[in-house]
């Protein structure tokens, strides 16, 4: 199972891993976030509340904060309003890992290798469906053979192939992407447009943190 956030928590932690950190550590709560400081001193906590980053946190959920001369070789502690709560949501996952526009033949190639049934679980935004995350999780499944899309990959596929060639555009007429917009944060959509740019995928381990793979 593959959980997509494309803007941006996923696109995150994919580039977290792609920089250099340890691990990652996606979680639903920010009280959470920051009592688990107590016990990994050494890890930024990271993440955003109404796209922002909250009071007390180290790093927001931008991709751009995080580059490798600040987190190569650390762990990060990262929370955020729908990607870390989707995430949560999929405790009982044999295998789960995060997959987004930035690493989605990786990621596809890994949901292949591990042999279940695929299913790509798409974060949305406050309960509603995300353009960019239905996007991606068409990027994924167009790599998988056509007999096995039930129509939910079939809506995914069709919408990926509507925008591939757009994704920016695409990116930029979805809401979320114009909150960012509003807020400033272009590049982020930029950064998260860009498929295949790392073949990073974060796979949870059996302690809960998400470590580079395949
Ligand atoms: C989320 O999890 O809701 C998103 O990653 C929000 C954001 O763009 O930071």
């Amino acid at each position: 199972m593959a959980v997509v956030d494309t803007l941006r928590a996923t696109t995150t932690m994919v580039t977290i891993l792609a920089h250099g950190g340890t691990a990652v550590l996606p979680v639903a709560e920010m009280e959470q976030a920051l009592a688990l400081r107590a016990r990994y001193p050494e890890a930024l906590v990271g993440g955003e509340r109404n796209n922002r980053r909250p009071k007390g946190f180290d790093a927001g959920n931008s991709p751009r904060e995080y580059g490798s001369e600040r987190v190569a070789g650390r762990r990060v502690i990262l929370t955020t309003s729908n990607g870390t709560q989707a995430i949560a949501r999929c405790v009982g996952a044999a295998w789960l890992a995060a997959a987004a526009l930035v690493n989605a033949s990786a990621a596809a190639q890994a949901l292949t290798a591990v042999g279940d049934e695929a299913l790509v679980v798409c974060a949305g935004g406050h309960g509603h469906p995300a353009l960019e995350d239905v996007l991606a999780a068409g990027a994924l499944v167009e790599q998988w053979p056509e007999e096995g899309w039930g129509d939910g990959a079939r809506i995914a596929v069709a919408v990926w192939r509507q925008h591939r060639r757009d994704l920016l555009g695409a990116l930029r007429t979805a809401a979320h992407g114009r909150e960012l917009e509003a807020m400033h944060l272009e590049g982020d959509i930029e950064d998260a447009a860009r498929v295949d740019d790392f073949a990073v995928v974060p796979v949870r381990g059996a302690d809960g943190w998400f470590y580079a793979g395949p």
